[in-house]
């Protein structure tokens, strides 16, 4: 082959990439086939029990300001220092692939006047989210959470029912987790309680045991020292002073609140004095829904939030009070029992089989006709041999199977086989429509 002709193909074909074969991002994860039902099983359980609960749905995009989330999560939360991916876009402006939903739907919130809507405003958020994280069973780059969020009500019983919410959902899941429950305080308060904090660790023999990352917590953002899994900081936030005990008195009586209505609801929880949560702007209540893990040092967090009554204020709105919390699906699908699943599968009513390409086309016809008259129908048309669509009818669990072959066909019948019994009989293809109807409004 002529040099010219080797330019004239360089010149057609696209040059490939070369290298190892296309892989995965790290940390991203793909959803294969057979994962879904799972996924759509927790989103139509939340979506069911939100709407019954008056939240409704709403979507943000998935890429806003970066000054965003410094404003709100926190300039020094990790989230921001570490976790964000972002970049100057063509215009120059600085954009973020959103780490978390609550900035968003603040700004939304503000940006479209839901204050004008009656309040409270009950929003459920679901959506993929990127934090350049460390990758581990349960912790990607990208992943997705379901948030529930209420705007406008200042009072205990926003986040009574926002944890009743969780109690239900993790009870329609099969999921027995431990809601831990803190009171991170207010303006006026929380200050003292740092006070005390920051002298605790700047005492000689407790500094000398802080990880790196922590002695700059302790100039930057102190509280965050009670949340380090390093397990010798660890040990020391056991010894720290408890924000509890430096609550004024509006929080005390907010959280004491708080508590009655769970107790009364019978809703277990656990009081951790530790939990601080890693974004900035939470005040009072903060929760999070936590499995004990085997494997991990610390128990694995399903989800979290709570109050952040100053945050619409803060990003430019008018004062609003708002909590929240969201789960994560991916640490959802770990602990999901699966026979919640299995039984919430709806079983299709009728399997369509078919040999050769006239009833091939019968039975598109047919397949068309009884979905019209509101039948779960399923099919396998790109199969010839009968003992494999019959297998995929057993796989489906589908209780009757119309089968249809030339002799069918030139008769004007169709055979109904009971996928559970195995026993046939022949039908007139006219009235099919009619019968089955009937036999599957007596079985179900
Ligand atoms: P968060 O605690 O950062 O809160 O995240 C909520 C949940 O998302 C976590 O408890 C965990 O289940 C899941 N999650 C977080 N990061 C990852 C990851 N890298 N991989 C897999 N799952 C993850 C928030 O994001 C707040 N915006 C929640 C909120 C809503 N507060 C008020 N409203």
């Amino acid at each position: 082959m002529t040099k010219k002709h080797d330019k004239l193909v360089d010149l057609v074909t696209p040059s490939r990439p070369t290298g190892p074969i296309a892989h995965r991002v790290k940390g991203m994860k793909d959803i294969q086939p057979g994962a879904y039902p799972a996924w759509e099983f927790l989103l139509q359980s939340a979506g069911r029990l939100a709407r019954l609960r008056g939240f409704e749905r709403i979507d943000t995009p998935v890429l806003e300001s970066y000054s965003l989330y410094e404003r709100s999560s926190g300039r020094t939360s990790d989230i921001v220092t570490k976790e964000m991916y972002s970049f100057l876009d063509k215009s120059g402006e600085r954009l973020a692939l959103r780490p978390e939903a609550t900035p968003g739907i603040v700004r939304a919130y503000i940006e479209h006047g839901w204050f004008n809507l009656p309040q409270p405003v009950k929003t459920l958020w679901y959506g993929p989210l990127f934090r350049r994280d460390k990758p581990q069973l349960g912790r990607y780059r990208q992943h997705y959470q379901l948030n529930f969020d209420i705007f406008g009500e200042p009072g205990p019983l926003a986040e009574v029912e926002l944890i009743f919410l969780i109690h239900e959902l993790l009870n329609d899941w099969g999921i027995e987790a431990q809601i831990d429950i803190n009171s991170l305080g207010c303006v006026d308060c929380r200050p003292n309680y740092i006070n005390e904090l920051v002298k605790y660790y700047k005492e000689k023999k407790h500094r000398e045991q802080l990880c790196p990352d922590c002695r700059k917590r302790l100039i930057k953002n102190p509280l965050r020292l009670l949340d380090c899994k390093e397990p010798a900081c660890e040990a020391l936030a056991q010894g720290a002073p408890q924000l509890i005990d430096f609550l004024c008195e509006p929080c005390k009586q907010h959280l004491v609140k708080v508590l009655e209505f769970l107790d009364n609801l019978g809703i277990q929880y656990n009081l951790n004095s530790q939990l601080v949560r890693g974004l900035d702007y939470y005040n009072r209540t903060v929760f999070e829904v936590v499995m004990p893990s085997e494997s991990a040092q610390r128990p694995l967090a399903l989800g979290g939030g709570g109050r952040y009554d100053q945050l619409i204020e803060s990003l430019g709105g008018r004062p609003t009070p708002a909590c929240g919390f969201a789960l994560g699906m991916e640490r959802l699908l770990l602990y999901l029992d699966p026979n919640k699943v299995e039984v919430s599968q709806t079983r299709p009513d009728v399997f369509l089989a078919q040999l050769g390409d006239g009833p091939r086309l019968k039975s598109l016809q047919l397949f068309e006709e009884l979905r019209q008259a509101g039948l779960t129908v399923h099919q396998a048309f790109t199969k010839n041999s009968l003992k494999s669509q019959l297998a995929l009818a057993n796989q489906l669990k589908v209780k009757y199977a119309l089968i249809i072959g030339q002799k069918e066909l030139l008769d004007g019948t169709i055979l109904l086989r009971d996928m559970e019994s195995g026993s046939q009989e022949v039908l007139d293809l006219k009235r099919v429509k009619s019968i089955m109807l009937k036999r599957l409004a007596k079985t179900k």
